[in-house]
């Protein structure tokens, strides 16, 4: 008897163990939606790649990319067809090869991969969904596929399964300050390539500031040839202090418009930033009527926020603005220009006779929605929203937009906290959240930064690691039924302590992979334990292979 029941005990523990048998980790970033196993593996090596007659060429590009890839890397040809005779709802059953099928019934960015010993299906509605299962399947192969070297011994198979999965979010972005420190059109690029591979689909380019404007644009030509230039760059915590040498740059027009191609075959939408009133000194130490006292202005050499700020009481500065607005809409194809808004001093246009006549003329009083300069920066916002929106685009603002009274339309960039966002969102403005402590990519990740980050010599910001970003709920603190209004999440490289592309890597790697799960996962699908896996098992291999800077856990 005893032994019967050890027997038993025996089989019924080999059977359990027999279907426990552990699923494959495949380590994919940002997590999909939902991934379900079948037993056997399909070989990609020497696989035949079809794609449906009708995807963009775009498309078909980046199919092409991942089959000659595999080719070169597996050392054995995957060609590359049009699929015939067969569409998406073709069962993967008769299918031989990986078939890339559009099938326009599922969600923007949707996409589906099913894998089965014979073959890979792939469906999509849309460039992205394609770019974004490409992106899903490249991480379930060897990690040899991003070095661009042959790795023949390599286990080229992937595990059966079936993945489904879309994003959380439809704004998935993330900014770059290239006026602080300038960086190549090679760099932008580099940036955009590594924030595409997470799934991020926007591009928030900070282009003009006080420490210089970068920007071409043709009709106001002083504006890089002065204003894209500074004579120091304070390089301590004492603001007075510059190391006096001459630093700038600035992007061509045609620069931009391949960014914008290069950007739009990954997926990625550029915004571009024209921040103003404030953020402005560029500008006005090219042309210095466009300040209240007429200057002489120069170049910021320091960081901080800068009192002297565009005159908005004359109508030469809107024509200046529009003109440039006008540029900046033949350049960027966007939906939204983002118009900046922040940290916009009242102290010269209190002191300055034509915005003082301004205030006047338009009734300015202050109350208790705001004070007359917040009155006159509202003026200012819906002149140039009106001015866009005659242009089909819409506006985004930092929160400081929302002071005094914002007009409907506007969507409101969350980033002093949460706070502004929960406003906004319950007054039926659109949001992005961007908080500070939690999205802002320029604080140091932790104690072992001290030179690095803006945080330099304020140990008590010294958390804003990755766990940080990843904590974070962008509903948390939204009123119900408002939640319709949070477009998305983004995160913000300010770059005033970020030199060069090794700093700049350091501090967006890995907080950019938590970035992107807090962007397309839904809640329940986070795990921060096992994002930490996924990096130490696969991706910090990746960075590496594809010469990206990161800073370990
Ligand atoms: C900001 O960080 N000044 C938007
Ligand atoms: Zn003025």
């Amino acid at each position: 008897m005893k032994k019967l029941t050890i027997i038993t005990l025996a089989l019924l523990l080999g059977c359990g163990l027999e279907a426990k048998k552990a699923d494959p980790v495949l380590n994919i970033i940002p997590e999909p939606q939902s991934v379900s196993f079948e037993k056997g593996t399909f070989k990609v090596k020497g696989a035949q790649f079809n794609y449906d007659s009708f995807l963009d060429a775009a498309t078909v590009a980046a199919i092409a990319e991942l089959s000659d890839g595999i080719t070169f890397c597996s050392g054995k040809v995957s060609s590359l067809a049009v699929a015939a005779g067969v569409n998406y709802g073709t069962p993967i059953s008769s299918l031989h090869g990986v078939f890339f099928l559009k099938d326009a019934t599922l969600k923007p960015e949707e996409y589906k991969i099913e894998i089965a010993p014979n073959a890979v299906k792939i469906t999509a509605p849309d460039h992205n969904g394609f770019l974004y299962a490409i992106s899903t399947f490249k991480q379930i192969l060897p990690v040899e596929i991003y070095a661009g070297k042959p790795a023949l011994k390599a286990n080229w198979k992937v595990p059966c399964c079936t993945i489904q999965d879309s994003p959380r979010f439809a704004y998935r972005g993330i900014m770059l300050d290239c006026a602080r420190h300038f960086f190549s059109v090679d760099e932008v690029k580099k940036w955009l390539d590594v924030c595409a591979m997470y799934k991020i689909n926007r591009f928030h380019w900070h282009l003009t500031e006080d420490q210089g404007w970068r920007l071409e644009i043709k009709k106001y030509p002083l504006l890089t040839e002065i204003g894209s230039f500074r004579a120091g760059t304070q390089t301590t915590t004492d603001r007075s202090k510059h190391d006096g040498k001459r630093y700038g740059g600035y992007y061509t027009q045609e620069q931009v418009k391949d960014v914008v191609a290069y950007a739009a075959k990954l997926g990625i939408t550029v915004i571009p930033e024209l921040d103003l009133p404030g953020h402005m000194l560029g500008a006005l130490a090219s042309y210095p009527w466009l300040g209240c006292t007429g200057g002489p202005y120069q170049v910021w050499t320091r960081w901080g926020v800068c009192d002297q700020v565009l005159c908005v009481g004359k109508e030469s500065t809107f024509e200046f603005l529009f003109n440039v607005l006008d540029e900046i809409c033949e350049l960027f194809p966007s939906e939204y220009i983002h118009i900046g808004g922040d940290e916009c001093p009242k102290t010269e246009w209190d002191k300055c006779p034509v915005c003082q006549a301004k205030m006047n003329e338009l009734g300015l009083v202050a109350d208790d929605k705001g004070t007359r300069g917040q009155k006159l920066q509202n003026y200012v916002t819906k002149r140039v929203q009106e001015h866009l929106a005659a242009k089909g685009r819409k506006i985004i603002g930092w929160d400081e937009i929302l002071e005094g009274e914002l007009g409907p339309g506007a969507t409101v960039m969350s980033w002093r906290g949460t706070k502004g966002g929960e406003k906004a969102s319950a007054m039926g403005f659109d949001v992005i959240m961007s908080p500070t402590n939690y999205c802002y990519l320029d604080y140091k990740q932790g104690v072992r930064e001290d030179d690095l980050a803006i945080g330099a010599g304020y140990p008590k910001k010294s958390d804003y690691d990755a766990k940080n970003l990843y904590s974070y709920e962008p509903f948390s603190g939204i009123q119900a039924g408002a939640e319709k209004h949070i477009l998305g999440v983004q995160a913000n490289m300010w770059t005033e302590w970020i030199h060069n592309d090794p700093e700049l890597f350091y501090m967006l790697i890995p907080r950019l992979q938590a970035l992107s799960e807090v962007q397309w996962c839904t809640p329940e699908k986070r795990s921060y334990e096992r994002l930490e896996r996924k990096l130490t098992d696969k991706h910090f291999k990746i960075m590496e292979i594809l010469g990206y800077n990161y800073r370990a856990l």
